[in-house]
């Protein structure tokens, strides 16, 4: 990919609500750039820094005004947010509108007609950005829910563009997009794009319903397949492609990370310092109340209690970045999950050996594959998630063919991942049985489940991703 022509204009442009890093602010009021959090710049970084992009973002801080910078072959042009727009266009619209309401209300969304407001007024902004940078004829790559005007905005200011749209969490059934005030809004926003991508070819489905529905357009028929057949739309004399592009990682450099001799050296150290337990389960996550965190800490709880899970043989270690924590219902979340870790702990650990090593906090890439080289039985249970890449990253970690993996349906990855251990998170003895199952998987048939994941996850990794919705999009500027 070709970014950047000088004076002419970058040609090739990722636009996120985040860049890749994100501006800390220490207490002595000194300021750094550190990497940021979430899936979407997991998958995105390693394959933009490999080609050269360029990146318009926010830097991550309320009222950061930051000139366009270089790092480490990537250029980032920051856009600012004041702090009533981080309140009302990311914590509000994006984070207790959108994201509820597209993860299947699992938690009531909140319609606030200041919040869509805001959330039109920074779209455009983010549109604005990218229309002054781009030379003439470049591709623009908008990424996820919080910019789904933005395909519409800049094409108004910028016919000459090739514009796609990659959604990276799921897009919800009809009848729930229906209760959104502004449906006809963003459905007409995400029109402007020639390309609109989702993980699942339900979502695209979904889309193209609603492109009748609300706009009257009249969408191809035909079942959307898997990186194929993407159900095309006209709108005027363009035509718009809507396809299913699932997402992943990058599975080479992550199974050569946790084949170094450094990570493996760790991975042992982590389980001494666990007290060398038989077995050690672990989940790995952003703090969010999707990702079904709550219900496998009950799970185990209930094993403990039923005696099927040894406090003295097994060990939990539950990693949970930071995030969003001014929206209610995270907050909420974090209290009940800190309450049950401290149940479990208060009646089954013994001084010095707690049965759940709970961290809210995010660590670096390399310890993070120490932990997944280490664990025995990795825990992802969402009760919504567009992919989930940390299911896919345990698994390309896995060299050796060891651990399992116990999975939910409700994660887009579960279509991949089918030789993982799937479960229902919303029924607890069937979570509780597929954790034993994990736990007592004899070691064969957990070599030939890793070894069929493991096939699955290396050859489709985010190049593969990239690629295909890159080159759905007929880009020129992919090399
Ligand atoms: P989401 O995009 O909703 O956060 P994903 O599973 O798609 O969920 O991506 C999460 C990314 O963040 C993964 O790359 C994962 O390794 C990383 N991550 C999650 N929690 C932590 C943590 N505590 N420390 C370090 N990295 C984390
Ligand atoms: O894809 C999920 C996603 O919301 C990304 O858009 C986002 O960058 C990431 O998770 C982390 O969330 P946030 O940017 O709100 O911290």
């Amino acid at each position: 990919v070709n970014s950047n022509a000088g004076d002419a204009g970058a040609e090739f442009i990722v636009v996120a609500n985040r860049l890749p890093v994100d501006l800390e602010r220490l207490p002595d009021g000194t300021e750094r750039w550190k990497h940021s959090p979430g899936g979407l710049v997991s998958a995105l970084e390693p394959f933009l820094r490999s080609h050269s992009g360029a990146w318009v973002g926010w830097p991550g801080v309320a009222d950061a005004v930051a000139e366009e910078f270089e790092d480490e072959g990537l250029r980032l042009y920051p856009v600012t947010l004041s702090a009533d727009e981080v309140r009302d266009y990311y914590e509000g619209f994006s984070n207790a509108t959108l994201w509820p309401l597209y993860h299947d209300v699992v938690a009531p969304p909140v319609f606030d007609r200041a919040w869509w407001e805001s959330y039109v007024r920074v779209n455009r902004r983010f549109a604005d950005a990218c229309a002054k940078i781009a030379a003439e004829g470049a591709t623009i790559w908008v990424q996820d829910y919080q910019l789904q005007l933005v395909p519409a905005m800049l094409r108004e200011q910028r016919p000459d563009l090739r514009i796609g749209f990659f959604l990276h969490i799921p897009f919800p059934p009809t009848e729930l997009f229906m209760q959104l005030p502004w449906r006809t809004e963003i459905v007409r926003g995400l029109l402007g794009a020639d390309l609109i991508g989702f993980h699942r070819p339900g979502g695209a489905q979904n889309f193209l319903w609603l492109a009748r529905r609300l706009v009257g357009l009249e969408p191809s028929r035909g079942a959307v397949g898997v990186r194929t057949r993407p159900g095309v739309v006209q709108v005027g004399d363009r035509t718009v492609r809507v396809g299913a592009f699932p997402i992943s990682i990058d599975s080479a450099g992550l199974d050569a990370m946790a084949r170094s001799k450094e990570v493996q050296q760790r991975a042992k150290e982590i389980r001494s310092e666990l007290g060398n337990p038989r077995k050690v389960l672990l989940g790995v996550d952003r703090l969010d109340y999707t990702k079904g965190i709550d219900l496998r800490l009950r799970a185990l709880h209930e094993l403990l209690e039923d005696g099927r899970v040894n406090p003295d043989d097994v060990v939990m270690v539950q990693l949970a970045t930071p995030s969003r924590e001014r929206v209610e219902h995270y907050r909420q979340m974090r209290g009940d999950i800190e309450q049950v870790v401290s149940r479990i702990n208060g009646e089954f650990a013994r001084v010095g050996h707690p049965v759940v090593h709970y961290l809210h906090q995010s660590v670096d890439r390399k310890e993070l594959v120490a932990f997944m080289s280490a664990a025995d039985v990795m825990v992802v249970t969402p009760v919504r998630d567009g992919m989930n890449l940390v299911c896919k990253e345990y698994v390309a970690c896995r060299y050796d063919l060891g651990g399992a993996l116990v999975l939910s349906e409700f994660a887009g990855a579960a279509a991949e991942l089918t030789s993982s251990f799937l479960v229902n998170p919303h029924d607890l003895d069937g979570v509780k049985n597929a954790l034993h199952a994990a736990l007592t998987v004899d070691p064969a048939e957990g070599r030939r489940r890793m070894r069929a994941l493991r096939r699955q996850v290396l050859t489709h990794d985010v190049d593969r991703w990239a690629r295909s919705f890159l080159e759905a999009l007929g880009t020129q500027h992919l090399n």
